[in-house]
């Protein structure tokens, strides 16, 4: 039932087309894929999650480690989470449940779908505050406050009262309507104009950044390793950083892979995904280091470090006012194509398992999110005093799904393809059946066998200060 889902309807377009056009349908296809699966990995994860995490864990060490996990274990991961989709043809728990009948493994599906409410709990409120900083833009908000007043403005908006619950409702109506409707054809085709403009205006924010006054001692924060800044926290912090961006350990890309055609490249697809969406965070943090430290704003003050520092940046560019605009926009638009497709995991297991039609499915995920949410986007004013192991509602959700959840789901997802799923399934479907040469299949083997999965026992193991 490819119409059933937002993505089935969007690749079945595509499926149709090569029918059309055979001597195009290659290129189409094989784009539509990698814009769906990048426009899931590439988000608030990218601008704002980045930037943040790793001004607090020290700055340059903290993106060694995550760069080494992203090839290491982020890429096979990934290539994981498709070769499972695609050979199920099914959701997360759907997919473990054909692959494994009779055996626990469906409980990695479940840990996905509680994943995804967490996450999107979250990562909704913070796509709220884009929403605000978007009206800000409009309403020229930003115009003659100093790097201080910004920050200020920042803290006002998020501690009053119903402002951030409003936005960040109004993002999961938005997310709702368009999981509901199944209009993914056509945001994905605006998805594949805005997101090279996005990487324009983040190109063009980091020019701004990198020639303001000062702006090198960020790019030594940023690219200069400080070994003495390691610890097991910072480890951690990488790993569920390097899950966090690339979508994976939750099952979003297990559905997304139910839908690749059987003639594509997992392998390509999964690298070039990767890729970039590494590139995108790294630049990301070229536009934001150098101006943390021209306007000596603290590069570890949390969560709040992107919404402080972007608009003094636009203050200090000709034509601000418009390069503000664009930019809240398409980060919303990006954050959109995002909790879409964590939702989408939700409503494809509440289909799958409760049999919900579609339109009841993502009411009841939406309005079940929508109530862990307020007290996510509530954390800093009617939540205030809400502390759950000296964690905010907002924390913990962000801290527990990402560095925990997300890891340990890709531990077992390697697991599963590295010694479940038997050999000639894994390579042929990395293989397309034969149609693709696999040389690096032993070295995928290998990394899925031992390397990713010792790797993750390491990090948690490391981080309980257990060596
Ligand atoms: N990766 C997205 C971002 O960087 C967020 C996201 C979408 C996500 N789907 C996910 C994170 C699945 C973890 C798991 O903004």
């Amino acid at each position: 039932m490819p119409y059933c889902s937002p993505f089935g309807a969007f690749i079945h377009h595509v499926t149709h087309f090569s029918m059309d056009l055979t001597n195009r349908d290659s290129f189409g296809s094989k784009f539509g894929v990698i814009a769906a699966a990048a426009g899931s990995a590439i988000g608030l994860g990218n601008i704002w999650r980045f930037p943040y995490v790793l001004g607090a864990n020290g700055g340059g060490a903290f993106l060694l480690i995550y760069l080494i996990f992203v090839v290491v274990i982020g890429i096979p991961v990934m290539m994981s989470e498709f070769v499972i989709g695609r050979s199920a043809q099914r959701n997360p728990y759907g997919a473990f449940r054909i692959l494994a009948p009779g055996r626990p493994w469906y409980l990695v599906g479940i840990m996905g779908v509680a994943a995804a409410f967490m996450i999107l709990a979250f990562y909704a409120a913070v796509a709220g505050w884009t929403m605000e900083y978007l009206y800000q833009s409009v309403v020229n908000g930003f115009s003659g406050k100093s790097a201080e007043e910004m920050s200020t403005m920042f803290d006002t908006f998020r501690s009053g009262s119903a402002r951030p619950v409003i936005w960040f409702l109004v993002f999961m109506v938005m997310t709702s309507c368009i999981v509901m409707a199944g209009i993914q054809k056509g945001i994905e085709k605006y998805t594949k104009v805005l997101m090279p403009v996005l990487l324009l205006l983040l190109i063009a924010l980091s020019i701004r950044s990198l020639t303001l006054p000062g702006a090198g001692e960020g790019l030594v924060f940023l690219f200069k390793p400080d070994f003495s800044k390691i610890t097991g926290k910072v480890v951690l912090e990488a790993l569920g950083q390097a899950f966090f961006s690339l979508s994976i350990g939750m099952g979003t890309l297990i559905t997304y892979g139910s839908y690749i055609q059987k003639k594509e490249r997992l392998g390509n697809t999964a690298v070039s995904v990767s890729l970039t969406d590494t590139f995108i965070a790294v630049l990301a943090g070229v536009a934001i280091f150098p101006a943390v430290f021209a306007f000596s704003i603290d590069p570890a003050s949390g969560e709040d470090l992107v919404f402080k520092t972007l608009p003094v940046i636009f203050q200090q560019m000709p034509g601000g006012y418009f390069f503000s605009l664009i930019f809240f926009l398409l980060l919303a638009v990006a954050a959109l194509t995002s909790t879409i497709s964590v939702l989408e995991v939700v409503v494809a297991n509440f289909t799958e398992e409760f049999q919900f039609g579609r339109r009841k499915a993502t009411v009841l995920a939406a309005l079940a999110i929508s109530v862990l949410g307020i007290f996510a986007s509530g954390s800093w004013s009617w939540f205030k005093e809400l502390d759950i192991f000296g964690f905010s509602v907002f924390e913990l959700l962000d801290h527990t799904s990402a560095n925990y959840m997300l890891p340990l789901g890709g531990f077992f997802i390697v697991v599963f393809v590295g010694w479940f799923m038997g050999k000639p399934k894994v390579s042929g479907e990395l293989s397309s059946n034969g149609m693709f040469p696999v040389r690096y299949y032993p070295l995928f083997l290998f990394i899925v066998r031992f390397i990713a999965p010792i790797a993750i026992a390491l990090v948690f193991l490391n981080s309980l200060g257990l060596f």
